[in-house]
This record gives structure tokens, sequence and C-alpha cells, in this order.
């Protein structure tokens, strides 16, 4: 059993609760504390891209705190909206419900369902350096109708085709195989733990 002070604080810079249970079972075999975000502080998600969201959101959120911060961007991108939500994911629609809403009505009548979701995540340091990047990306189609009730965002809408499931009606584990956040914490979970060999514990 690792003694506390042996654990690595990192700071998860969100405060998205559906996020915050994925990264939770990131870290459970970890030595990590993990900490959210200050409550009120907010970063504007002014790039382009998800991987540049990702980076502005760790190195600010590591800077104000002083640890190291964890953060992710991610959204759904569709094939018959060119893209669409993509990096307005979170701001498509004042709710998830009316998120969800709105992609089916753009939808309406339309048959190429084709979309992805992508994630990136950022891992950076007290002093705004990034320590490690990674990204993943989940394929599927949107639904005609809402299916399921875990998870959360447009997971009820987003079916992965081969299994002929909605994200909202998989378990988290079976979502953690699929998803576009669980593979991009394929790839970083040996980054990390590289990363903790290589950097002495505070
Ligand atoms: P952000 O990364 O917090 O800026 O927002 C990403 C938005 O994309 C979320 O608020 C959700 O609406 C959506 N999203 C990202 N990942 C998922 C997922 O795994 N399931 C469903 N919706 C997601």
């Amino acid at each position: 059993m690792l003694k506390d002070k042996s654990l690595r604080t990192i700071c998860l810079a969100t405060g998205n609760q559906g996020k915050i249970s994925e990264f939770e079972s990131l870290f459970v075999d970890l030595p990590v504390k993990m900490y959210l975000k200050p409550k009120g502080f907010e970063v504007e998600e002014t790039g382009d891209t998800f991987a540049e969201n990702a980076r502005i959101k760790a190195i600010s959120v590591a800077r104000e705190t002083g640890y190291w911060a964890i953060a992710d961007d991610s959204g759904l991108c569709i094939k018959a909206l060119n893209g669409a939500p993509g990096v307005f994911s979170s701001r498509y629609g004042k709710s998830d419900l009316e998120r969800i809403q709105r992609v089916l009505g753009e939808l309406e009548g339309c048959d190429v369902r084709n979309a992805y979701f992508s994630a990136a995540i950022c891992v950076a340091s007290e002093d705004g350096s990034v320590l490690i990047e990674v990204a993943g990306l989940s394929k599927g189609l949107i639904t005609f109708t809402p299916r399921g009730e875990r998870g959360f965002g447009y997971d009820p809408i987003f079916e992965i085709e081969s299994l002929g499931l909605t994200f909202a009606e998989m378990t988290k584990q079976k979502k953690a195989e699929f998803s576009h956040r669980g593979k991009a914490f394929k790839k970083l979970k040996p980054l990390l733990k590289k990363l903790f060999s290589d950097y002495p514990f505070p």
C-alpha cells in the first residue's frame, strides 16, 4: 500500500461530472491523488482544435493551482454537418437534452449518420510545460432517437455499429473499451507511469 506522500497530486481541469468519473477509473491503479480544478475557475476554450483546447486548459489550471494538471477536450463531429458541433459540442445548446434535440433536428431526413467522437488529453506541469499529449477517436453513427440511460452528453444518440448499442446503453467498462477517451487513456497510462518514474515526487 502506498503512503499518501508518495502520491502525485494531479488537478483535473474539468467540472463535467461524466468526465470526472471516467478519469477516476483511469487513475484507479496509478499513484495519483486527484483534485478537481477550483470551483469558479473557468478557462476560455479559444482553440480551433481539441488538442489546442486541452493544452490551454491544462496549462492554465496547472499555473493557477501550482499542481500538475490534466485536461481533456473532446466533442462530436458529424459528417453530414461538416464536422459540427466539433469544438462547440458543449456549447451547442443549453443542456444535454437541447444539444441532442438540435443534432437530431439538423439531421432530420438525412440518412448519412456517420460521426466520430474525438478526445485530446494534455498533462502540464505547474510551470506550464506540456508533459504529455495524446488523442483518441471513436467512430459511430447518430441514431434517429435517443437510447439508454447511462453516460452523459451525446451518449444516447451515438451508436457503435458493431455492437448495435449507444454509449448510453453500455456499461462503463464497455464504453471505456470503445470510446475516444478510453482509447486516449490507454495511450496515456504507460506515459504517465514513465513520467512518474522520471520525475521525483514533490
Ligand atoms: P469539453 O471537452 O468539456 O469542452 O466538452 C465536450 C462536450 O462534448 C461535452 O460537454 C459533451 O457534450 C460532448 N462529449 C465529449 N465526450 C463525450 C462522451 O464521451 N459522451 C458524450 N458526449 C461527450
